[in-house]
């Protein structure tokens, strides 16, 4: 089924490597270039920027722009903006399509957050299909050549679908894919997929649908796929600290044997420890490139202090995941506080990989 390229690959411009197409879905506050460049050189096809503002953009506020940012050797990236205003949402497009750095521009319609539903975008504009339409519509004459897409939600809640009306209102206004994260917006990031529903979307649907939600595993990915049939899979919690997880879905799924069942036991197949300090430290290099990068260009942060303290504020959330299940990581929690340079950040994930090393030494005697 995917052995040949898809129309995603046609809209996106991805080569055609015969392999299914995994892709990193677009998360505030992770997404930014270095976690997108790591993703992409451990296989996800396609990535998202983190959700930026329309008028922030119009506005020429930095920190919008910030957001935009790419670095070298990222792959093709999705820039995914989100807003309520047909006339802003275009203008804007027009100034991210000039920017050269994108292959496409998506739009945010299942975003739950009340700070962002109660300016009636994300998951506040999946009440509104028409609304969708006329967006997608002003977006898609405004730009000259660049894809728009949408991604979505199944409905507000399960006893009100609308997510047919929706892919209905993103044909019609000329969107290139539709991504359904294949939950309610009552249901948050939790809670069942529901698969079933995303595979009558698949089946109705004229334009490629990128299947996103609840994707841990191989196994997973593969019954995500093969009950739904949808076009591309869309990973977002699971490659937090897990980018090989792309890789191993990808050539799990190119060999047609379905995987063993994934147990919920929350670990993570065991890495080789090397290998995690070393795309570690590869993360962090790229975030201290980033960000030295933005103080060259917009003078924030400031100096090389402000780097370091950004750096390790913004690396955390990271960081436990990279460790997650790994012997010492409670005890680098507890020293939270202490890491705010990257020298302590390296030397606390030395010490953490070496207790993990002991035990398994020992488990091995
Ligand atoms: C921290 C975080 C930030 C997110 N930010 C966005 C966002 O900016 N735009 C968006 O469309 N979805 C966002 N999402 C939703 C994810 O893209 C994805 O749809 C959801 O997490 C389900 O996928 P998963 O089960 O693979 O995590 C975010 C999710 C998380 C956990």
């Amino acid at each position: 089924m995917h052995a040949m390229p898809t129309r995603l690959h046609t809209l996106f411009n991805l080569p055609d490597e015969g392999l299914p197409l995994v892709f990193l879905a677009p998360m505030a506050g992770y997404t930014n270039a270095p976690m997108r460049h790591i993703s992409r050189h451990h296989g996800a096809a396609l990535t998202y920027t983190e959700m930026t503002c329309d008028r922030g953009l119009l506005n020429a506020s930095e920190k919008t722009w910030y957001l935009l940012e790419t670095i070298k050797d990222e792959g093709p990236v999705v820039a995914h903006l989100y807003g309520s205003n047909p006339d802003s949402l275009a203008e804007a497009a027009a100034k991210v399509e000039a920017t050269g750095r994108f292959v496409a521009i998506d739009l945010n319609a299942g975003c739950p957050v009340h700070k962002i539903t109660a300016c009636g975008a994300g998951a506040a504009l999946i009440k509104n299909p028409q609304l969708i339409h006329d967006i997608l519509k002003a977006m898609k004459s405004a730009v000259k050549q660049l894809p728009i897409t949408l991604k979505t939600r199944l409905g507000p809640a399960p006893d009100k679908i609308a997510v047919f009306e929706i892919l209905a209102a993103a044909e019609s206004a000329g969107a290139g894919a539709l991504a359904v994260h294949g939950r309610f917006t009552s249901q948050g990031h939790g809670g069942p997929v529901d698969l079933p529903l995303l595979a009558a979307v698949k089946e109705r649907a004229k334009i490629p649908i990128i299947g996103n939600g609840g994707i841990c595993s191989k196994h997973c990915a593969w019954t995500m796929l093969h009950e739904t049939h949808v076009d591309a899979l869309m990973i977002a919690r699971a490659a937090i600290g897990n980018p090989w997880i792309f890789d191993d879905i990808r050539t799990t799924l190119q060999t047609g044997v379905e995987p063993p069942p994934f147990k919920p036991t929350g670990l993570r197949p065991q890495r080789d420890l090397d290998e995690i300090q070393r795309v570690l430290n590869e993360h962090l290099d790229l975030n201290l490139h980033f960000l030295n990068m933005l103080k060259e260009k917009y003078g924030v942060p400031r100096d090389d202090t402000a780097v370091q303290e950004n750096l390790s504020a913004a690396f955390r959330c990271h960081l436990f995941r990279y460790l997650h299940g790994l012997k010492g990581s409670s005890y680098i929690r507890g020293r939270l506080f202490e890491l705010q340079t990257l020298p302590a950040i390296r030397e606390a994930v030395s010490s953490c990989l070496e207790r993990e090393a002991g035990w398994r030494a020992s488990r091995r005697v």
